[in-house]
């Protein structure tokens, strides 16, 4: 599917991928925008909207992946997003790629966009750019167009230094995707971003050194697991009277990874202790970070960890899922390739990268 500019798809071009989202939604009425449905327009009208406003010599292609409310996001479409990205970052034609999402989880297309195809993008020289909006495309005053035209402009405009990537341009500021969350229920700066730097183009130098050091950091992808192969993981999160069944249930259960969302510095009340030793017993895989949303994780503070488990470093709760998710898969692929890597390995080199700011 393309924009109503017919390119051949073999010229240079800009690929938009819709996936849906506010961005995409559509609400009762204008007035009246919080009361609507995400996912309702497709993307090559969300496209043709601001077609004008780009300059004639940028092509755009527009991909229809998903046109979902993102809190429906699956795991099988996380590949197909996945697999598309990498190929067209293969694609001699594609200079860099847009990805309209909603912005309930584009924490965690972020973070597995990062881990998947960040060495990828970083090495072609290619942007990958994350968008979305807080208002419905038909809400008065709405915030998507802006959003989708900067979004674009990043994925085309060569930039003082700024290197291939994985990013996200929302609300006028840009951030590396694995740094963007959504910190308010409704607010129109709802999608915060650790250390932002102006979307206008303008960047932040010590931003930038931030990227860079994370890019020097992650120097080889993780496998996106193919459709039906993902690892269960759940997120249990720790609160005043937590009881021994919530993890005793899960350690009698299929799931290969449990992300602890601990209380303050990510520590879990004691009733969870007896429990989870049996679920390490059982081989699940255990992650611990911090149910406050910010700040680093480190292990064995507050306590000494469990044996086998590990402290997710910044990773929120959302994100620490995901990576461990892709940690669990790696450790797969690496065993059919007679490699002993272990998903603490991998989850290791993720926990560390450095934070911006
Ligand atoms: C969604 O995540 O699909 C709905 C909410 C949003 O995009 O802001």
């Amino acid at each position: 599917m393309s924009s109503n500019r017919i390119h051949p798809e073999k010229s240079p071009h800009i690929l938009v991928l819709g996936m849906g989202g506010t961005i995409a939604g559509l609400a009762s009425a204008p007035e009246n925008p919080l009361e609507y449905a995400a996912g309702q327009v497709g993307v090559e009208s969300l496209v043709e909207h601001i077609e004008s406003a780009i300059p004639k010599s940028v092509k755009l292609v527009s991909q229809q992946l998903a046109n979902i409310n993102s809190r429906n996001l699956s795991e099988s479409l996380l590949s197909l997003l996945g697999e598309t990205v990498s190929a067209a970052l293969e694609d001699p034609a594609v200079l860099g790629i847009v990805v309209t999402h909603g912005t309930d989880t584009i924490e965690e297309t972020g973070i597995f966009l990062q881990l998947t195809c960040g060495q990828h993008a970083n090495q072609l020289g290619k942007r990958v750019i994350l968008t979305g909006a807080m208002l419905p495309s038909n809400a008065i005053g709405t915030d998507g167009p802006s959003n989708l035209l900067d979004a674009i402009k990043w994925a085309a405009t060569p930039l003082d230094n700024c290197p291939g990537g994985i990013y996200a341009v929302i609300d006028g500021r840009a951030c590396m995707a694995m740094d963007l969350a959504k910190r308010h229920a409704t607010a129109l700066n709802a999608p915060l971003q650790a250390s932002p730097s102006s979307s206008a183009g303008l960047i932040n130098p010590s931003w930038l050194s931030g990227v860079k050091a994370v890019q020097a950091a992650w120097t080889e992808d993780l496998p996106i697991p193919k459709e039906g192969e993902w690892p269960w993981v759940e997120i249990l999160t720790s609160h005043a009277g937590a009881r021994p069944e919530t993890v005793s249930l899960w350690a009698e259960s299929p799931v290969k990874g449990l992300v602890l969302a601990g209380s303050g510095m990510g520590g879990f009340h004691d009733a969870w202790q007896a429990p989870l030793a049996l679920a390490v017993g059982k081989g699940i895989a255990l992650v611990r970070t911090t149910r406050t949303g910010a700040g680093v994780t480190y292990p064995d503070i507050p306590e000494k960890d469990p044996l086998g488990c590990l402290a997710a470093g910044s990773l929120t709760a959302p994100r620490a899922r995901i990576a461990l998710q892709l940690a669990l898969n790696a450790e797969k692929q690496a065993k059919i390739m007679g490699k002993p890597l272990t998903w603490q390995d991998f989850f290791a080199r993720i926990a560390v990268l450095p934070v911006i700011g």
